[in-house]
């Protein structure tokens, strides 16, 4: 059954389910957040990472309840409901079935649109919700997306228009963070525990490598890093680690992933001299060493450095609402309906520079 295009007639009701955070989220066409909610999965801890089958079921369990109680908070029956959105990938394909599967269930029971949207790509707009980033975020800018399952620097030039600057050949930057913050014991994730026990640290302590640092392009590797680290830890075998050589260790390491990523936005600002500012969004973003770092750089060329609030540079359903609004908005834009997805299947892959393809197509079926 196909659904007629309605037109953004009202809010849009999103949902996020790529990887361990279920998620919903309500929207006015404006991008003004109604209601959302969020739910961070347990049950991963003892694995030291998420796993797929527990997430896939979980979001099974979860997202009904979850999306009841976003209406509920938002005073709204679903037939209020202009429109359905969901991640439909990249991301952990059990939970994307289910996420896509239940929006869709929704988009058909109730006649309205469904829109699939990249999750990357919500992570790529986030910080051009309203009021969000002083100043705002106009097209072009650079984003650098660094999480525990992505670390990529990316041109966004416009809805849709995406190019890939560089990204890693190895680990994502917060899978490294949890590795090594494994490695010295310290529970998962890793990232924030890291950076607590780096504060007790002197960074300069420990000399690391710094993976691709000077190299052209802007590509990132951390297994590099990650071994150097374990080659550290290796003459403790399984005997405790002092508290002083682990906090210096873990200071060393948080120093050397900010340098190599300092360095790393140095070129791609070179490859995009035309952007005035870099976003920067992914859980890693909560680094405040990073953070400070990127912003040095930034400054350093007299451009702007913003990050969206944490709760928003993670993963979460109101920037999946407000990629599904940009989406429908760029359409019109363009004099094209709102895209109907209704048939889309959730991709575990979807690189970014696929979608250019979503406009063209449709300019194309016109
Ligand atoms: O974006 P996110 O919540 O989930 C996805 O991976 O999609 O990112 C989680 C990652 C984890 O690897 C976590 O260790 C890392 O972000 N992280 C941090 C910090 N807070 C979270 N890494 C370094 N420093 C932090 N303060
Ligand atoms: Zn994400």
């Amino acid at each position: 059954m196909s659904i007629q295009h309605t037109g953004i007639a009202g809010p849009v009701l999103a949902i996020e389910s790529s990887c361990d955070e279920t998620a919903c989220a309500i929207l006015a066409p404006d991008g003004t957040c109604l209601a959302q909610r969020l739910i961070s999965q347990d049950g991963h801890a003892d694995f030291g990472g998420v796993v797929p089958e527990i997430a896939a079921r979980a979001h099974l369990t979860l997202l009904p309840g979850l999306v009841s109680q976003t209406l509920k908070d938002a005073a709204m029956a679903p037939e209020d409901i202009g429109f359905i959105a969901a991640s439909t990938g990249p991301g952990l394909i059990g939970g994307l079935i289910v996420g896509t599967g239940f929006a869709k269930g929704l988009a058909l029971a109730l006649n309205k649109p469904f829109v699939a949207v990249n999750h990357v790509e919500a992570h790529a707009l986030t910080a051009r919700l309203p009021g969000l980033v002083p100043g705002g975020a106009p097209f072009p800018y650079l984003l650098l997306l660094v999480s525990g399952g992505h670390c990529q620097c990316i041109a966004v030039e416009g809805v849709g228009q995406y190019r890939k600057l560089g990204g890693t050949i190895d680990d994502a930057a917060g899978e490294a963070f949890d590795k090594v913050a494994k490695m010295l014991g310290l529970s998962w994730p890793g990232g924030p525990a890291l950076e607590k026990l780096a504060r007790d640290g002197n960074p300069d302590a420990i000399a690391l490598p710094r993976p691709l640092a000077g190299r052209a392009g802007c590509d990132f590797s951390f297994s590099g890093l990650k071994t150097a680290v374990s080659q550290k830890l290796a003459p403790y075998g399984q005997t405790a680690l002092p508290y002083r050589f682990a906090a210096d260790l873990a200071a060393s390491f948080q120093q050397a992933v900010a340098d190599v990523v300092a360095n790393r936005i140095q070129q791609a600002f070179d490859m995009m001299p035309e952007a005035t500012l870099l976003v920067c969004a992914g859980g890693v973003a909560a680094n405040t060493v990073l953070r400070a770092r990127l912003e040095d750089v930034a400054a350093s060329r007299g451009l702007r450095f913003a990050a969206p609030p944490l709760k928003l540079c993670t993963d979460n359903a109101v920037m999946v609402g407000w990629a599904a609004l940009e989406t429908c908005q760029e359409a019109a834009r363009r004099g094209l309906p709102p895209p109907d997805d209704s048939t889309t299947r959730p991709r575990p892959r979807w690189p970014l520079e696929e979608m250019t393809q979503r406009f063209e197509t449709e300019t194309q079926a016109e």
